[in-house]
């Protein structure tokens, strides 16, 4: 990879700097899904692919950034006193807006560099990949002028660069996964407290397939803002009936109880969603310790089920593709990832005839859909780090 960045680099700035590189993953989710902003736990995990950085100091404070993937873009040049979002600027907004930010939290720095960005995360795919060019960044940012950031206050502002600096109200999951990822272990991580503990993913005979739709995610940040601000409104009656700060402090067991409280038949559903699938996850973390595979896989298919009926975010190719999984028996479980509207499923599959089972999948996935679905075997990796 290295060699491939270096010669990217020197290729595009003509020069032949001392080159330094860096690396953030991408992550899956494998369940507790719309749970992060509501207060809940998540169980993703960090991939072994992600995005990578070759970067060479300059002497004054301009940054210059060019990305592999979007070459027809070109090299964006910016002043490290001039980092306003700019539309023109496309996905350089987010390494911009890490540096903006983290400068706000008084990670000044007046250093400059040039930088080739490549990432091996399909786009657009709701794997993360904006979180993941985030994370990168601010390694980087760090490493350049020695600040040594704790890496939770990390994650925090690279969320803070989504909902302040993008514009897209995001939990902390993605960011939280991309910065903490630990080799062959999912987290799982209490949004609310920020308690996380690792749990190792020992998938003997299994893998772990994801599946894109190949349907680009449309709309999907303007819903999710939506999703979003109908869960506030859920909370809000229910607070009216009992004291809580966030719906995943509910049980299902209470939420039965005072559901009635929700006016709205909508708001009502979303809230069922956040409850029942903060539970789903808790008990799917005890199954998979209990190396219970095939509890864990009907859960994720619940989970999937709860976000098409209650949360609506599925849509007709995520359904599509996850049903056609489901006619497997050597599929334990499959479900969306991710925020949805669009993406990528996940799925638990025994590796008896993994060949057979991925091309059936995508044989009834494109006679409903008349789109080739792509898979990706995947590999749990660390988090960001300089490499
Ligand atoms: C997106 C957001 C996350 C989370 C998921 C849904 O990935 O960035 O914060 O809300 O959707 O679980």
């Amino acid at each position: 990879m290295k060699d491939q960045l270096n010669k990217i680099f020197h290729k595009v700035f003509h020069s032949e700097e001392q080159l330094d590189y860096f690396f953030a993953p991408g992550r899956v989710n494998l369940i507790g899904e719309h749970t992060d902003y509501n207060g809940g736990l998540v169980f993703p995990c960090a991939l072994d692919v992600g995005t990578y950085i070759a970067m060479a100091k300059r002497n004054d404070d301009i940054i210059r950034l060019y990305s592999d993937n979007f070459p027809e873009k070109g090299i964006m040049e910016v002043a490290l006193s001039d980092l306003a979002n700019k539309e023109e600027d496309d996905w350089a907004n987010y390494p911009k807006g890490v540096i903006k930010i983290m400068k706000d939290h008084g990670y000044e720095g007046k250093t400059g560099f040039d930088a080739v960005f490549y990432g091996n995360i399909p786009n657009g795919a709701g794997l993360s990949s904006s979180a993941s060019i985030e994370l990168v960044t601010a390694i980087l940012w760090d490493w350049l002028h020695g600040f040594q950031i704790d890496r939770v206050e990390m994650v925090k502002m690279c969320q803070e660069v989504e909902n302040k600096y993008i514009g897209v109200n995001s939990g902390i999951m993605d960011q939280f996964a991309i910065g903490m990822g630990k080799e062959d272990h999912a987290i799982l991580l209490d949004c609310n407290t920020l308690d996380y503990e690792y749990a190792p993913i020992q998938l003997e005979g299994m893998k772990l397939v994801i599946a894109n739709t190949n349907k680009r995610r449309t709309l999907a940040d303007s819903k999710y803002n939506e999703r979003r601000a109908e869960c506030e409104q859920a909370l809000k009656d229910l607070q009216s009936v009992v004291s809580i700060n966030h719906l995943c402090d509910l049980s299902t067991e209470k939420f039965e109880e005072i559901k009635h409280a929700i006016k709205d038949p909508i708001a009502l559903n979303r809230a069922k969603h956040a409850v029942t699938e903060n539970e789903r996850t808790k008990v799917a973390v005890e199954k998979l310790k209990e190396m219970d595979l095939d509890a864990f896989g009907q859960l994720m298919n619940q989970s999937h089920i709860s976000l098409r009926d209650d949360y609506e975010v599925t849509g007709d190719h995520l359904d599509a593709l996850v049903e056609a999984a489901w006619e497997e028996t050597d599929v334990l479980g499959s479900r969306m990832t991710g925020a949805g509207f669009g993406g990528c499923t996940v799925s638990l599959v025994k590796e008896v005839d993994l060949d057979g089972i991925v091309e059936r999948i995508g044989k009834r996935y494109e006679e409903k859909t008349g789109i080739t679905p792509e898979f990706y075997i995947v590999g749990v990796g660390t988090g960001a780090k300089k490499v």
